[in-house]
């Protein structure tokens, strides 16, 4: 019993100078800003966008009605009235479908709603329309309606309402003045008193008067619209458009990816199919086995990358003088992201090709679609857009010639068309390959990395060991990463992947994770960072490291000396921010036990305390609806004794990025 003290003394001495062992013998990382580091790329992480996942109609898209022009099934097939259900309350009425009812060429299909009795005047016939999986109500949204509407003899009115599924008005709103011509019709309603969100709610149309009785009234072209992001017309469901915000992205891809390419040519993306007045876009069947409404279109796209703000002419002036003037300043503010226009290029994903003398009028469409959105309002088609609204031309500079055309043999004949047509009309622009060809050169190459989680952190080195000769000047990873759940051990592996593709961003000019999207129960690509119901937004663990990386960026990238120890279970990669005089560390450990290392700095002094902003946790854990914050940044921060040297231990199974300011 008496030996026991001493014993536990020995214990912890030898405990205390194992740790002491473990620190001297810890990796250690000498960061250097004595030697010139590489610059990185200022656009270098950005979103791949197509609609995929039901991203985009559901989802980003802010729409809140389903089947809203009866175009088609959902599945593309024959149109009907699916999602609509007839209202019958104390009446006898019917919906039909009547495809011999046009608005116009395209909408020829309208929604007729007969009333055949109306027993009292408690009684309503019409019809709702269930959304989206749901149709959301929320605490102080108001909702913006429009429809087309005609009768053969009852003028109104109409009563427009927001209701509970099972039975309870939120809002509502009437109107009058129905005629014999198709007129479109807009109302705003107010939902009061809303306390919490919910989505067990109904658009419904219904007529209570019994002036209606015997009386056919047809419906084109519905639209129902809550509070768009940043208010626009036609637009993006706010939160889901903010989680994409709040990534700080540089650039946007769109419209795809395989929707682009459609599977079969004819089926393709048609850029001119998606402008204009909502009824006055088709749709088509995308690429991802649903419709595609088409009501997000290329303008719209432009929008939202775009997003201007217009400040307007202000003149302040007292009895006497004039004392300030402010011109009319429009400018635009976007997501700050570049647009990387894709442009469809004669492949199609069940292998057709357009044959190389027929291929003619699909770069003359390709260069239409430019002139569309680059040309000034005397082009013919700049002319058209200065028609939908946008006199000015839009800035792109990139430019993407088809997708995945690694999987096609006949890559060489299109891009040389497209190449060719395109460099000579715009020879400034960025031309995007998506495939070594041999044709002719290229300023970007879209490489895609769908591979295991293990094949992820393996291909750590890639671009470290890649010819950065003769193969065009740089690399856009357009798409990536690792087949897995979700969890954490994919965010870290797909962590690992880009951390070595930020250490190449002198190369590699964009990184792109794609699919970023999916609603939950309707995943058709696996993983994607952002997962949403018709409720609410939950992003997956490696959203945040995608942020973190995104939010702290470096315009150099500095070399890092090892010593005791290499790669694995430690990845990083080290940069400075000179106009913002800041210095990231950018570090996953895929270790389950902490991990020190001893930081030195050369060429380079840093305040007194750095910033830490990690993610760390189990490797299964992920965010879900019900607990979305199992996997959240966590912020601490860390003492530097000396201005050049500091220990920091990183958590077990953990991303984090150490912010530091320089002291000049
Ligand atoms: C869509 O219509 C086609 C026939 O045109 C039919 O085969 C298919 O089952 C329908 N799909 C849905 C979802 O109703
Ligand atoms: C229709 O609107 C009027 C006026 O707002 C209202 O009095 C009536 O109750 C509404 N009918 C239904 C069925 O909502
Ligand atoms: C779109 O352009 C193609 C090719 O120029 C043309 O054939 C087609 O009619 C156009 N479609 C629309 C809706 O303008
Ligand atoms: C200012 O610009 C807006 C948007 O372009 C325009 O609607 C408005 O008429 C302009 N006002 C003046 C005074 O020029
Ligand atoms: C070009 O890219 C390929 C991969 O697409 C790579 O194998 C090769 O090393 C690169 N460099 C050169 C000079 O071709
Ligand atoms: C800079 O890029 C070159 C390849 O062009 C590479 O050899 C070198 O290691 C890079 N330096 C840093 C600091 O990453
Ligand atoms: C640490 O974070 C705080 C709060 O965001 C910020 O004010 C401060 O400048 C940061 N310091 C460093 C060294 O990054």
């Amino acid at each position: 019993m008496k030996f026991l003290p001493s014993l536990s003394i020995a214990a912890s001495l030898l405990l205390a100078s194992s740790i002491f062992i473990q620190q001297v013998s810890a990796l250690s990382l000498t960061i250097r800003n004595d030697v010139p580091g590489n610059s990185s790329s200022p656009i270098l992480y950005g979103l791949m966008y197509e609609d995929i996942n039901r991203c985009g109609d559901s989802a980003l898209y802010g729409q809140m009605l389903r089947n809203w022009n009866f175009q088609a099934n959902d599945t593309g097939g024959n149109p009907d009235l699916e999602f609509w259900n007839i209202i019958e309350e104390g009446t006898k009425a019917s919906i039909t479908l009547d495809t011999n009812v046009g608005l116009n060429d395209v909408n020829t299909n309208a929604l007729r709603l007969d009333i055949k009795e109306l027993e009292s005047s408690s009684g309503r016939a019409g019809f709702l329309n269930k959304g989206w999986w749901g149709l959301r109500v929320q605490p102080d949204e108001s909702y913006k309606a429009s429809f087309f509407a005609k009768s053969d003899g009852y003028s109104g009115p109409l009563n427009i309402t927001l209701e509970k599924s099972g039975g309870g008005v939120l809002a509502s709103a009437q109107i009058d003045g129905l005629s014999k011509d198709f007129q479109k019709f807009e109302v705003t309603l107010s939902p009061k008193d809303i306390q919490a969100s919910s989505i067990d709610n109904v658009f419904a149309i219904s007529v209570d008067s019994k002036e209606a009785v015997d009386h056919s009234i047809w419906f084109q072209v519905f639209s129902l619209f809550g509070e768009t992001y940043k208010g626009r017309e036609n637009g993006l469901r706010t939160d889901i458009a903010e989680t994409l915000v709040d990534l700080k992205p540089k650039f946007f891809r769109f419209p795809g990816g395989n929707n682009l390419e459609g599977q079969t040519i004819d089926t393709r993306w048609k850029w001119n199919e998606t402008i204009g007045p909502l009824e006055e876009r088709r749709g088509r069947l995308g690429d991802w086995t649903y419709w595609n409404t088409n009501g997000q279109g290329l303008l719209d796209y432009m929008y939202m990358i775009e997003e201007f703000i217009v400040f307007v002419f202000l003149l302040f002036y007292t009895n006497k003088f004039i004392l300030l003037y402010l011109p009319n300043i429009t400018y635009y503010l976007d997501m700050n992201m570049e647009p990387i226009l894709d442009l469809y290029a004669g492949y199609s994903l069940q292998g057709d090709s357009v044959p190389k003398d027929e291929l003619g009028p699909f770069v003359q469409d390709a260069l239409d679609e430019l002139e569309y959105l680059l040309g000034d309002s005397s082009t013919k088609f700049g002319k058209l857009r200065a028609g939908h609204g946008r006199e000015e031309p839009f800035k792109i500079d990139m430019i993407e010639i088809g997708n995945e055309d690694w999987f096609s043999t006949t890559y060489d004949y299109r891009y040389k068309a497209y190449y060719d047509a395109i460099h000579e009309k715009y020879p400034d622009k960025t031309i995007i390959s998506t495939a070594a060809q041999k044709s002719r050169p290229w300023d970007l190459i879209d490489d895609h990395y769908y591979m295991t989680t293990d094949e992820m952190i393996s291909n750590f080195d890639y671009y470290d060991n890649y010819a950065r000769s003769g193969n065009g000047s740089g690399i856009f990873v357009g798409g990536c990463c690792g087949t897995s759940p979700a969890n954490l051990q994919a965010a870290l592996a797909d962590g690992v992947f880009i951390t070595g593709l930020e250490r190449n961003s002198d190369f590699v000019k964009m990184i792109a994770y794609a699919p970023a999207m999916k609603r939950l129960d309707q995943e058709q690509w696996n993983p994607d960072m952002i997962h949403f119901d018709t409720n609410s937004v939950v992003v997956a663990p490696f959203y945040y490291i995608f942020q973190m990386y995104s939010t702290h960026h470096s315009d150099t990238i500095l070399q890092i000396d090892a010593e005791e120890g290499g790669f694995n279970p430690l990845y990083w990669v080290a940069g400075s921010n000179k106009e913002l005089n800041e210095i990231y560390v950018k570090v996953i450990n895929l270790d389950p036990a902490p991990q020190p290392v001893n930081f030195n700095l050369k060429g380079l002094k840093v305040l007194n305390y750095g910033n830490a902003t990690f993610i760390s946790g189990g490797l299964n854990d992920e965010n879900t609806l019900e607990s979305p914050d199992t996997i959240v940044p966590k912020k601490n921060t860390f003492h530097i004794r000396h201005q050049n040297q500091f220990g920091y231990t990183f958590e077990p199974y953990s991303a984090t990025v150490l912010t530091m300011k320089i002291d000049s």
